[in-house]
């Protein structure tokens, strides 16, 4: 019979809630609620960024000397167990005389896991609960955490027979209302939006998200891959966040965005940038929308992906298909991210 109790159910449901309120970055968002023995909520907290309190210090200095003792910390993220900006999470649960924590999601840090077993050997009671809901809360940080870098979406629209605009270059718009309506629900979905330099001078892009023409939060980054120089009148240069640029290197540069908290890269294209993530290796999910027209000619959605041999294919996998007005919309994930 588990040992988890109703009131610590609805505390790490609280708890996952209170982490939302912290800002995404280069630290995970964590919640925690400090509960007394017969169940009654003590304190909360959560993680406001780098350098500042841990969820169940922030919690814990809400409370007087002495009043947490005999409390259960429900945490949506094991106590850490190591120095760094703050001290180790769990040494101050165990000062504070907590005598039990329930936690969701496992600390994966090299150095900063091992609180649940510092904590167990001094006597503390610990369970788990809600686990894929913990990491589902943290999971592109969780990414960032395995990978070194951000998650990277590729988004285009194509001709139903794969080209990404006309032959003269113009490509707006081969889709409809709904589709970029959905675009720019995944840009404000996104920390971070790129595209190339040859689409900047092309099309000019805002790369702001909108819904129904008003800007839409939170806004995404915008950066501009490539060596060509940006106009001062480009309309990205009056994007509300500060506009970043970026070299070739595509895996140096996204350890740099990863680096200033930057969890998720939404790339816009166009086919040449696209096609170097995908050539990297470095695309984890596909957003591609087809419109029902053909435009024949020169300008394929993608260019050249190193693929020599059919046995060379980049296999994707599709997670969903939606129809949106008149626009398909096909989401899929290389098969590395099942
Ligand atoms: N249908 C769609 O969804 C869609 C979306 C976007 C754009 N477009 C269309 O695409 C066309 C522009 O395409 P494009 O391919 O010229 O533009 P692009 O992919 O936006 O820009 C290409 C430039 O990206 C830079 N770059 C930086 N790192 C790179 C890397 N590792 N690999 C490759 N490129 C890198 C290079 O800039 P430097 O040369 O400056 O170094 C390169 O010339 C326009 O016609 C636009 O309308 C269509």
């Amino acid at each position: 019979m588990s040992r988890i109790t109703a009131a610590e159910r609805a505390a790490m449901a609280h708890a996952r809630e209170l982490a939302l309120r912290g800002p995404r970055g280069v630290n995970p968002q964590v919640g925690a609620v400090l509960l007394s023995s017969d169940g009654r909520t003590l304190a909360e907290g959560f993680h406001r960024g780098a350098g500042t309190a841990h969820a169940e210090v922030d919690a814990l200095s809400k409370l007087a000397p002495g009043e947490a003792r005999g409390a259960t910390a429900v945490v949506t993220l094991e106590p850490c167990n190591h120095t760094g900006r703050t001290g180790p999470c769990a040494v101050a649960l165990l000062d504070a005389g907590v005598a039990r924590v329930v936690y969701a999601a496992a600390d994966p840090g090299d150095a900063s896991s091992g609180g649940s077993e510092r904590l167990r050997a001094a006597g503390v009671e610990v369970d788990r609960l809600d686990v894929a809901e913990g990491e589902a809360l943290i999971a592109d940080w969780l990414f960032v955490q395995r990978t070194g870098r951000p998650r990277v979406t590729i988004k285009w629209a194509q001709s139903l027979d794969g080209r990404a605009a006309a032959a003269d270059g113009s490509s707006r718009w081969i889709t409809g209302a709904e589709a970029r309506a959905h675009v720019h629900r995944e840009r404000s979905a996104h920390d971070a939006i790129a595209v190339g330099t040859g689409t900047v001078l092309a099309d000019d892009p805002k790369l702001t998200a909108r819904i129904e023409g008003e800007p839409h939060a939170p806004q995404p980054i915008p950066v501009v891959f490539g060596s060509r120089e940006i106009p001062d009148a480009a309309a990205v240069r009056q994007h509300p966040k500060p506009l970043r640029t970026a070299g070739h290197e595509l895996e140096r540069e996204l350890r740099a965005l990863a680096a200033d908290g930057i969890q998720t890269l939404y790339v816009e294209g166009g086919p040449t940038l696209a096609s170097g993530f995908i050539r990297a290796g470095l695309a984890d999910r596909f957003t591609i929308y087809l419109a029902p027209t053909l435009l024949g000619g020169p300008r394929t959605a993608l260019d050249d992906l190193g693929v020599e041999s059919i046995d060379e294919q980049r296999r994707l996998t599709v997670a969903r298909l939606e129809q949106l007005g008149r626009d398909l919309l096909v989401e899929a994930t290389t098969e590395s991210e099942q």
